[in-house]
């Protein structure tokens, strides 16, 4: 095995890096930006929480809308969850207010270049500061994400299982960093990662680093990175109540700690079980909507019941035709087709 393999990646990345509306092209200066840092740091929390087709859109979205760190801090706080309706994960949508809020209070508007102090600002940790030190500031951080881990557990056969290989990864990493190429090389890995070197059946016959790799020599380059035996998700169970009256359903918004904290959804209860519907009546089933969160998978069960006039609850009132619009995250937009889509049910409660 050589160690000349960075070099050979940065020549295949130069010729085959996607081209991605935070990504500084391989071998240029960073643009004289003093919002880039921003760019990339916003692009990484979305990755965090989905792959590069589905947080493009976002991306553009939120920078033609707050282009700057400033102007997303002094952003509505609902403004700034309906934008990230869709992408899940709502904690995170809180912590990318209260870190641009940071960064204006504590650092004038300008992210701070250097990991420590990057990993002191809200919902930034190890990844997301290497990440912006070298893809923001051209710092010659040791940028590692699952992409990374894969490629480099690869690259030296390394046979810990996951998560405990990260410390074999790290130390076999850190020396080959290229010095002021450390962004270049680590998005090549990304990319590398992604076209060649995936995670099923890679493709190592069109590896630029085959000749390198001690996963392909083994015959193995699919058994890497090791893996410890996965727990299963547990199911819960939950409900939903949909209640309708003059052509508008209640919504509220979720407590602000907790899954889904500060969004507009459906009343529900805690998805612990069976529990009583807020209101007596005469409710239906409508169906259930499934959705997997990090730690369980979700069963909700939609409950309907259609009133001829608006009780008296907490919550907001919206018209039906404005519940799509209305930014819900997935779980509850799924849960309000089922409502919306209810006309058998609505026209045996007119008649
Ligand atoms: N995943 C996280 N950051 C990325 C980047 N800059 N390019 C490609 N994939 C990424």
């Amino acid at each position: 095995m050589t160690d000349s393999w960075p070099h050979e990646l940065l020549h295949w990345y130069c010729a085959h890096a996607r081209d991605l509306p935070w990504r500084n092209p391989p071998g240029r200066q960073l643009p004289d930006d003093p919002d880039w840092p921003y760019r990339v740091w916003l692009s990484e929390v979305m990755l965090q929480q989905t792959t590069v087709e589905a947080a493009t859109p976002y991306f553009h979205a939120f920078t033609s809308r707050w282009p700057t760190v400033s102007a997303l801090a002094a952003a509505d706080d609902a403004d700034v969850m309906q934008a990230w309706a869709g992408l899940g994960y709502y904690a995170r949508a809180r912590n990318l207010l209260a870190c641009a809020r940071a960064v204006v209070e504590r650092h004038g508007g300008r992210f701070p270049a250097s990991e420590t102090e990057l990993r002191d600002l809200p919902g930034i940790g190890d990844y997301t500061a290497a990440a912006v030190a070298a893809f923001g500031f051209g710092r010659n951080a040791v940028v590692i994400d699952g992409n990374v881990e894969r490629v480099v557990s690869r690259m030296f056969a390394i046979a810990t299982p996951l998560p405990a290989a990260r410390v074999a990864i790290r130390a076999a990493l850190t020396p080959l960093v290229p010095q002021g190429q450390a962004g270049d090389f680590a998005q090549a890995m990304m990319d590398l990662a992604r076209r060649v070197c995936t995670a099923r059946t890679p493709r190592c016959l069109a590896c630029p680093l085959i000749d390198s790799c001690a996963a392909h020599k083994a015959g193995t380059p699919g058994a890497f990175p090791v893996k410890a035996a996965k727990k299963a998700r547990p199911t819960r169970q939950g409900t939903a109540w949909w209640i309708e009256a003059g052509g508008a359903v209640l919504t509220v918004l979720r407590p602000a700690k907790g899954l889904l904290g500060g969004m507009r959804a459906l009343p529900s209860c805690d998805w612990r079980g069976e529990s009583a519907p807020p209101l007596a009546g005469d409710w239906q089933t409508l169906g259930v909507v499934r959705h997997g969160f990090t730690h369980f998978d979700l069963e909700l069960h939609v409950q309907a019941l259609i009133l001829p006039a608006k009780p008296a609850m907490t919550g907001e009132w919206l018209a039906l035709g404005a519940v799509e619009s209305a930014g819900m995250p997935t779980l509850f937009a799924k849960a309000a087709r089922l409502g919306l889509a209810a006309d058998d049910f609505r026209e045996n409660k007119a008649a």
